[in-house]
């Protein structure tokens, strides 16, 4: 991928989040297997996640996001949206997509593109770059780009190591065609050798030379862990050519809130400081692509992210693949 500016005529317009209500303390896990408040907390700043209820699924907690969306953001009519981009690794179905079933949902123009992508924690900035594109194309003028995810369900609750990290939610932003570009950089990576750290086996079970039939995510921690800070700061580095600005000019960084103590490690890494930095982690676990919005979202909102301000979305996970982009606010 080349270092050519990349910027669209869009902007992030408005958002919404949405969280199921069940929530899972540290200490209900000190009651279902041999660990600590203080082990979770150190390795991983998690305290709380919340959890679907056993009706609750993906395309719930993405119409969640939207209807917050609307209460927020009454100005925005859902008839005038082009296009439904949804991100998730556990949709309802393999088919119908989530996409669709949002479309009946609110019952939107038949003339909506509805797709669901599965880039797994890299998924809302992988929707917005591709919503960057459709617009860019002169084919869309508003696209919601969803992030909804209950990866709790495929979560082996035997296995602390794992139990411990994950909860559900869903995010949307709005990405609305706009006079001069606001979202710049846009970038993508993947190195599907890195793949079998972290997976969940499908229609196909074997994997790693062995079967596994569990279909529950799987992950060896400290590959991905390594993976992530040997790989992620060289995504950056190319987002932010790409956007013709440098680290110092960024307001704020959301990165895909997986892990408390590797996004510290990653911020100095980079050299990036931590205070500038929204995470989602501690109150919601990592909830896979949702953790961006889960984390941007309120800071919009409680105003600590200002209007004009710069911010470096950076997203990574199960593939493995990167997205990213800056979007001024
Ligand atoms: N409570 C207590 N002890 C535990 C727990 C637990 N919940 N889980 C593991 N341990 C123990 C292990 O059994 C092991 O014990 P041993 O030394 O006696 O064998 C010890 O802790 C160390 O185990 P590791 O797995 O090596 O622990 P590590 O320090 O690597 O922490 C963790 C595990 C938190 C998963 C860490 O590897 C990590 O955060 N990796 C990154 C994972 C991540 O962020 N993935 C998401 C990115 S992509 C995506 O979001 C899908």
């Amino acid at each position: 991928m080349s270092d050519r500016l990349v910027s669209a005529p869009a902007r992030l317009a408005a958002f919404g989040m949405y969280v199921p209500q069940r929530v899972l303390t540290n200490a209900d896990f000190e009651r279902m297997f041999e660990t600590s408040d203080e082990w979770i907390v150190q390795r991983t700043g998690i305290r709380t996640r919340h959890v679907v209820a056993e009706h609750e699924f993906s395309s719930h907690l993405a119409i969640g996001a939207i209807d917050d969306l609307l209460a927020h953001h009454p100005q925005v009519a859902l008839g005038d949206v082009d296009y439904l981009i949804v991100n998730t690794t556990t949709p309802d179905y393999a088919y119908p997509s989530v996409a669709a079933m949002l479309q009946a949902h609110y019952d939107l123009p038949k003339s909506v593109g509805a797709l669901d992508i599965a880039t797994a924690c890299a998924g809302f900035a992988y929707g917005i770059n591709l919503a960057c594109g459709l617009i860019a194309s002169g084919e869309c003028d508003r696209v919601l780009a969803i992030a909804a995810d209950s990866l709790t369900r495929s979560v082996d609750y035997t296995d602390r190591s794992t139990a411990v990290l994950f909860g559900d939610g869903a995010g949307v932003a709005l990405v609305e065609r706009s006079a001069s570009p606001q979202i710049f950089g846009m970038s993508h990576g993947s190195d599907g050798t890195g793949g079998r750290f972290l997976y969940r086996t499908g229609v196909r079970t074997e994997i790693n030379g062995e079967i596994d039939e569990s279909r529950q995510l799987r992950q060896n921690g400290r590959e991905v862990y390594r993976w992530v800070l040997e790989n992620v700061p060289n995504d950056i580095a190319r987002i932010l050519r790409r956007a013709d600005v440098t680290l110092e000019q960024i307001d704020w960084f959301v990165p895909h809130s997986a892990n408390q103590r590797m996004i510290e490690a990653l911020c100095k890494r980079i050299g990036f400081p931590i205070e500038r930095t929204l995470l989602s982690v501690a109150d919601y676990g990592n909830t896979s692509a949702v953790s961006i919005p889960l984390a941007l979202i309120p800071a919009v909102r409680d105003g600590r992210v200002k209007p004009g301000e710069r911010v470096l979305i950076m997203g990574f996970g199960g593939g493995l693949v990167t997205s990213g982009c800056v979007a001024v606010l």
